[in-house]
């Protein structure tokens, strides 16, 4: 197992590249299933969950090669339509592909995903979407047996704008003949990030980004070279950490056109953030301030992953704070771990008070979740002492190198393996 060490009290100073954003990477690899031909995924992350949809598809018959950071990925192959349930559990949002396999195969078998630390994760808006679109879909025993000899352009209305269920149909609606209208879409920079892709690879999509999207289907994608868009939640990680530590930093590539919300909040707390064509610098010095009331909510709103990053960062900050989770439910176990390292969080439902405290004290935490887990590096960062932070392999679902990028940055952190 393996256990991330970290000496606080060092300010931060330097530069780093941020990573390809695991969210856009996931979907963009579901979608390459749609292409006949030679798919190039450029600036793809080395991450638990990419490797996860690199097995599926290899399971389904497809060649999917890495060259440094470029994925390379053939679907001639591809002779299954079903995924393992060892497969699906390995990675949450692996339903990603339903709408993929069964717009290349006209059916598909896969087990359900279920929840996860976050608390359930449904995926009924996913499904009901795909029915529209023709689906019949058998859910028994744990699993979905999908069958869409043909399936048909429609007008689909989320009644939320889910992330997931946006991409599956907007994939699943490449497949469909005729046009297909998803209303009430989520509006995230990855599903912009989704259709360039799609669109690269011939398909005919529009609207992402607004609440709208609009797929002519039915025609038949070829391959391309895609370049993956910045890790938003990695670039707001590491402007948290410079917020937690002090200090200067750039952050190469990150764009603030898709953080505009979590740079309000650093610039109302006291740092300096300016952005420019090749990314983000942000200084900060000095103690910070508390914050009006943080809402979680979908884009353009205050991103969930990065509610509790930005908590970590504002422990020390003058005054109080208030955090209102509204996109999951358990969505607030890191707030135990930073207790222990001297935070003063009270926690009522989906509501989170932070008072600030005049210093911390570094501590053995264990991650509970991904973005819980990189709130307690930022956390540590800012502590006086060591902070080990154990069931790190929660951190390695997001971030490829969380240490070294942080070390180029000038921290004290190093990964150890330990026995258990
Ligand atoms: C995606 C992101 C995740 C982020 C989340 C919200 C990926 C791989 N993951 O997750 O990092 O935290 O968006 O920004 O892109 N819901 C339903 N029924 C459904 C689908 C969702 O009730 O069929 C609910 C969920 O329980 C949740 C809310 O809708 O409360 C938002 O979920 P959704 O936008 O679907 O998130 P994901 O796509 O799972």
């Amino acid at each position: 197992m393996s256990v991330l060490l970290i000496g606080g009290g060092r300010c931060l100073e330097g530069e780093v590249p941020i990573q390809g954003a695991k969210n856009s990477v996931l979907p963009i690899l579901a979608a390459t299933i749609l292409a006949r031909g030679m798919v190039e995924v450029r600036g793809c992350p080395r991450l638990r969950d990419v490797e996860a949809s690199v097995r599926i598809l290899r399971a389904l018959g497809c060649r999917a090669d890495w060259e440094g950071d470029t994925l390379a990925v053939d679907t001639a192959g591809m002779d299954g339509c079903a995924v393992s349930d060892a497969l699906m559990r390995e990675m949450r949002s692996s339903a990603i592909f339903l709408g993929a396999i069964l717009a290349r195969c006209g059916r598909a078998e896969l087990s359900y995903p279920g929840g996860c630390e976050l608390g359930p994760r449904p995926i009924d808006l996913h499904l009901a979407g795909l029915r529209q679109l023709g689906a019949e879909i058998d859910e028994s025993g744990g699993m979905l047996h999908c069958a869409a000899p043909r399936l048909e352009g429609r007008e689909i209305v989320l009644s939320l704008p889910s992330v997931g269920a946006t991409e599956n149909q907007m994939l699943a609606a490449c497949g469909a003949a005729g046009r297909t209208v998803i209303s009430n879409a989520a509006r995230e920079p990855e599903i912009v990030d989704l259709q360039c892709f799609l669109n690269r690879c011939g398909a005919q999509v529009s609207g992402a980004g607004g609440s709208a999207v609009t797929v002519e289907g039915g025609g038949m994608l070829h391959g391309c070279t895609y370049t993956v868009m910045p890790d938003r939640i990695v670039a707001a990680t590491y402007l948290c950490a410079a917020a937690s530590a002090g200090g200067a930093v750039f952050l190469r590539g990150a764009r603030e056109d898709h953080l505009a919300t979590v740079t309000a909040v650093l610039r109302e707390a006291g740092c300096e953030v300016r952005p420019d064509a090749a990314g983000i610098f942000c200084r900060c010095a000095g103690p910070l301030s508390a914050v009006r009331p943080v809402r979680t909510a979908p884009y353009p709103g205050f991103p969930t992953d990065a509610q509790a990053i930005l908590m970590a960062a504002l422990l020390k900050s003058r005054g109080a704070t208030v955090f209102e989770e509204n996109m999951f439910e358990n969505r607030y176990r890191h707030v135990d771990e930073l207790t222990r390292m001297g935070a003063r969080v009270r926690v009522s439902g989906r509501t989170a008070v932070v008072s600030g405290v005049e210093r911390l004290r570094g501590a053995p935490v264990r991650c509970t979740d991904l973005r819980g887990g990189a709130a307690l590096c930022v956390a540590g960062l800012g502590a006086e002492g060591v902070t080990r932070v154990g069931e790190v392999f929660h951190i390695d679902r997001g971030y490829q190198d969380l240490a070294g990028d942080l070390t180029a940055l000038g921290a004290d952190i190093r990964r150890e393996e330990e026995n258990d």
